[in-house]
């Protein structure tokens, strides 16, 4: 029997944070009924303390969501907390996310302030978001940096102190995978009560290992990863939600699985791109445009021959259509020949030896050589289907 991995999905929040992104409270509404339908077991619907628009947002999402939980952010700050809680009333399933930075560069830096004072303020502010909702999640921010030793102490702490989920942030993208693995670890055997609680990984992407290191986290213990759709966030972005469904669907031997609809992703990822008006890099893996398509002649005809030899998901399975033989100059005859079949012509070998010499002439001037192009070769080579 497989485990469940809860997804937490922040692209409402930390995804809503980078610059040209933000949304209205429509859009953030609309987005947040596709999540639930793709899905998500956690909408982090926004900040509501940050400003009037985003209460209006988290109120109307708390309204309008049936089976998700919703959870607003907090800092460790009483009033922080309450406006949290009013913003959730409305929630079939609120959560209160609260905490504040534990690394030595946040708590010297930030707060100008010495570990116990921290830890008595994560205490604090636990006790406080308990008052409103029985699910209540504290973050450690910078746990990638904290120090394991402290860092046990503060979750030991807050879990006694009524906290549910325990979010251990890799706020600056730092770690090795094999770090956080062993930071997740280190809480799982040295933290008395850390039974009663879920562990989270909430993973930012500034050296690329955003996922690397969600999926390590949950191979040590954490059963919840946070994340967003193309992996937009702060900076270089969170971890992409995307990614770690399929590495999990892929990897079913690790034993976990999650509750996403895998054949929404493609399509959820195009309308984040649309309504955030933030493309996603071609070469992305699992929504990209080219993350199936195949131009190297050596790829396509392994391709063509079966599709398993160069894809290891059907883009079927998450709704991304079908693969696609792109023609350029490093193609091959066979794809040649595949593609000018797919639009009605059909030649034998020596033809497409012909053809191809003219095909590379064309190929060589042009990025890609499009479906125009080849009626053009084909008509040009045999007069007598000019009128196909
Ligand atoms: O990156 C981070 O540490 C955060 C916390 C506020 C959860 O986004
Ligand atoms: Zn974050």
């Amino acid at each position: 029997m497989s485990e469940k991995v809860f997804i937490f999905d922040t692209t409402l929040r930390d995804g809503e944070q980078v610059p040209g992104c933000k949304l209205n409270t429509k859009e953030k509404l609309d987005l947040a009924l596709q999540l639930e339908a793709l899905g998500v077991d956690i909408i982090e619907a926004g900040f509501p303390i940050s400003s009037p628009g985003d209460f209006e947002s988290v109120t109307q999402i708390s309204k309008a969501i049936t089976n998700a939980t919703v959870c607003g952010l907090s800092r460790a700050v009483q009033k922080d907390i309450e406006v949290a809680a009013q913003a959730l009333k409305f929630a079939k399933r609120p959560r209160i996310h609260t905490g504040i930075g534990t690394s030595d560069f946040h708590i010297k830096s930030k707060f100008n302030s010495n570990r116990e004072d921290i830890l008595a303020r994560a205490i604090q502010c636990v006790k406080w978001a308990r008052n409103f909702t029985d699910d209540v999640e504290f973050y450690a921010e910078d746990a990638g940096r904290t120090d394991n030793d402290y860092l046990a102490r503060v979750v030991e702490a807050v879990i006694k102190a009524g906290a549910t989920v325990v979010n251990i942030p890799d706020t600056t993208g730092y770690c090795l995978p094999y770090q956080y693995g062993e930071k997740i670890a280190y809480l799982v055997n040295n933290v008395s009560n850390i039974d009663k609680a879920i562990i989270s990984c909430h993973c930012h992407n500034d050296l690329g290992l955003a996922t690397a290191n969600s999926i390590a986290g949950v191979i040590s213990g954490a059963r919840q990863i946070e994340c967003t759709i193309n992996g937009l966030g702060e900076r270089a972005g969170n971890t992409s939600l995307e990614e770690v469904v399929m590495v999990i669907e892929q990897h079913k031997h690790l034993g976990f699985h999650t509750g996403i609809h895998h054949k929404q992703l493609y399509p959820m990822s195009r309308e984040v791109s649309e309504v955030m008006r933030m493309p996603v890099q071609p070469n992305k893996a699992i929504v990209g445009s080219n993350a199936f398509s195949h131009s190297s002649g050596i790829h396509q005809d392994g391709f063509l021959k079966d599709a398993t030899t160069y894809e290891i998901i059907n883009p079927e399975q998450v709704g991304a259509g079908l693969s696609k033989i792109v023609l350029t100059a490093r193609s091959g005859r066979s794809a040649l020949a595949h593609r000018l079949q797919k639009i009605g012509y059909q030649f034998n070998r020596n033809d497409i030896d012909f053809l191809y010499e003219k095909f590379l002439q064309v190929a060589d001037k042009k990025k890609e050589v499009e479906e125009d192009d080849l009626h053009q070769l084909a008509r040009a080579y045999t007069p007598e289907l000019a009128t196909h």
